[in-house]
């Protein structure tokens, strides 16, 4: 479950008062035995943190409480702090959005040229949207070129980082907003490209959906994960099944990268 991303020893289990509520609904969704009982042992020894998940996500309030009550009392200091590390290592994913200066140095981003987004598409002139924008990989690489950028992005401590970095590069054409895949604060028919990188895929035919509703009529939507170290079969046949486009790369790193596009019918005015 870990992608061994952080060293759980030097993080504080009280990181988890960051994470937001999408994030927080994720964790609640997870089925593995392991994971559950090492949460309830977390969350039985630190109320505020089973509080704030309560608080956040009401519909899962009696599902965390459960977890603690099945975890029991307290035990040593031992035990608690074996689940604190079992949990922050499992959460490696979500911890990283939280501390977006350590995601920036995770390969997938770090090794990544932007070339790889710009032998895709025409960015000049155009209206650009990065839906779960991150630490702005695709954003920022898009921002020379295009009109103008919005980084869409759920997670609040990435909004705050994506302004400090828009404000030290200097960008002028990058505007940050919350917002999800899932529901797009974005009129229809807003943006000549769509894109986004490791976030299409919960829901496929409703994120589908909602992407081609905000994108113009000739306008593309684009899948450009970064530089994974992964080997894969092939590419994602959900995304084939939607009628994407691929292409193929070898990362450095020794991944197959697959990179989708699709244009949506209709003729740009
Ligand atoms: C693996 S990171 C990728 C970041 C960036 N797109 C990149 O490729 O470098 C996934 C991003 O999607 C965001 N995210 C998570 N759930 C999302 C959702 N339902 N809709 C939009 N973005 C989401 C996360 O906060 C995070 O910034």
């Amino acid at each position: 479950m870990s992608y061994g991303w952080i060293d759980p020893a030097k993080y504080s289990i009280n990181c988890l008062l960051l994470l937001d509520d999408i994030l927080i609904r994720v964790i609640a969704k997870y089925d593995d035995a392991e994971f559950r009982n090492q949460l309830g042992v977390v969350l039985a020894a630190h109320p505020a943190i089973l509080w704030y998940f309560g608080e956040s996500c009401p519909e899962y309030r009696a599902h965390f409480a459960a977890l603690a009550a099945e975890a029991g009392p307290a035990g040593g200091e031992e035990e608690r702090r074996r689940a604190e590390h079992y949990v922050l290592d499992a959460l490696d994913w979500a911890v990283v959005y939280l501390y977006p200066e350590v995601m920036e140095r995770l390969g997938y981003i770090a090794d990544w040229q932007p070339e790889k987004l710009l032998e895709m598409a025409d960015l000049r002139g155009k209206t650009v949207l990065d839906i779960g924008s991150g630490t702005g990989r695709l954003a920022f690489a898009a921002a020379p070129y295009a009109k103008v950028v919005y980084a869409c992005e759920p997670v609040g401590r990435l909004r705050a980082y994506l302004r400090e970095k828009k404000r030290r590069l200097g960008v002028q054409n990058l505007y940050i907003v919350d917002g999800t895949i899932a529901e797009l604060p974005f009129p229809d028919d807003m943006f000549d490209v769509v894109m986004s990188g490791h976030v299409f895929g919960d829901d496929y035919e409703a994120e589908y959906r909602e992407m081609m509703r905000v994108t113009k009529p000739g306008g593309y939507i684009i899948d450009c994960p970064g530089e994974d170290d992964r080997q894969k079969d092939g590419p994602d046949p959900e995304v084939l099944r939607l009628g994407f486009a691929y292409s193929h790369y070898k990362s450095g790193r020794g991944g197959d990268v697959y990179r989708y596009w699709k244009q949506k019918a209709g003729f740009a005015n």
